[in-house]
């Protein structure tokens, strides 16, 4: 038998944790076969809840999780772990402006990067799905300076996945059949999804909307839609988005843990390299392929002059954003 891998999660009393947990435990994330520890971190007030979510997992009596820990305190949930998905964030309250947001997230997201740094595995991947996503995980992986940078990410999976299927939608085409989607940018309204490298079988998607005459869709209708569908989803269900964003957390942390599929590519927030004109000190949504743990940016994408435009645009709002925080950057 493998040995256990040791996954953490913040935030696991709340929502997506409840739908994320499970899914976990029963090897939807790293493979059946694959034993796991979850150390699961949250606030003082949520104990009695998280408790609760523990007996449930037992209760499933999933054949891989080999052991459950619940905790408030963050150098017990992340230590030696392997994996890491910061979920836990302070929503916005009413009246929160967004500096005010940055400021209560950044505060926590400083704190954890430290302990990160201290107590988990060296090779740790940490996925950073607490919004503002982008930003948080620049502040985590600048405070921990003994990690990889490149072991840190933050979650835009989740408006790939979207973008897939509105097009499939659109064009009455199987799902997996979507490929080379890209959301570049930031988790928010400025994201960039991009459908002029995406293909159906081989096939250019804008090809096909030109020769049906929706040339205008992309701008006019995909990319607002899928900007904008959080929001939706939250007007819709009274709540956020909860078990998508979990379904796209597991499937960002398998992917890059085992292997993105052949011919297609994913869209991870990694930190930028310079690579598509986007200078580093940002975490910025892009196309990448992975294997075993590593993820390669997918080079030399031809971009026109109005994708250069909405890159740039959300490339700017996270400056602002990082901008706002410089203070929390080590
Ligand atoms: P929720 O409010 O249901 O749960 C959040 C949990 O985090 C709560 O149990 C809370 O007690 C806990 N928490 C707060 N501060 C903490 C801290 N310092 N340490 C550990 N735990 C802490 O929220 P939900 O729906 O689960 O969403 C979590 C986050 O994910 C939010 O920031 C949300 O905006 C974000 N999100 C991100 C998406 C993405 O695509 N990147 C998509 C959907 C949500």
């Amino acid at each position: 038998m493998k040995a256990p891998i040791r996954v953490a999660i913040t935030g696991a009393a709340g929502q997506i944790g409840y739908n994320l947990l499970f899914r976990i435990a029963n090897g939807d994330m790293l493979g059946r076969e694959q034993p796991i520890i979850l150390q699961l971190l949250d606030i003082p007030p949520a104990q009695q809840a998280l408790r609760g979510v523990a007996m449930e997992l037992e209760d499933c009596a999933f054949p891989m999780l080999q052991q459950v820990i619940t905790t408030d305190d963050a150098r017990v949930a992340f230590r030696d772990a392997e994996v890491v998905l910061m979920v836990g964030a302070k929503p916005r309250g009413k009246g929160m402006e967004r500096k005010d947001l940055l400021e209560a997230n950044g505060a926590i997201f400083s704190e954890q990067g430290r302990i990160l740094d201290e107590v988990a595995a060296r090779h740790v991947k940490v996925l950073v799905v607490g919004n503002p996503a982008n930003t948080n995980a620049l502040i985590a992986m600048k405070n921990a300076p003994g990690l990889d940078p490149r072991n840190f990410s933050a979650m835009m999976r989740l408006d790939h996945n979207r973008a897939i299927t509105q097009v499939a939608l659109k064009l009455f085409q199987p799902i997996q059949d979507i490929k080379k989607m890209v959301i570049w940018g930031n988790h928010s309204g400025t994201q960039y999804p991009d459908l002029s490298h995406a293909e159906v079988r081989g096939r250019k998607v804008i090809d096909i909307l030109r020769q049906n005459g929706w040339e205008e869709w992309s701008e006019k209708e995909f990319i607002p839609t899928v900007q904008k569908r959080g929001a939706a989803v939250i007007e819709a269900r009274g709540l956020s988005s909860a078990a998508s964003a979990a379904n796209a957390a597991i499937g960002h942390v398998h992917d890059w843990l085992l292997h993105s599929h052949h011919n297609d590519w994913v869209t991870m927030s990694v930190p930028s390299d310079g690579s598509y004109g986007i200078p580093e000190g940002v975490l910025y949504g892009f196309p990448v392929t992975c294997r075993n743990g590593n993820y390669q940016i997918v080079k030399d994408l031809p971009i026109s002059e109005l994708g250069r435009k909405h890159m740039m645009d959300s490339y700017n709002e996270l400056l602002g954003e990082r901008e706002l925080v410089k203070h929390l950057l080590r």
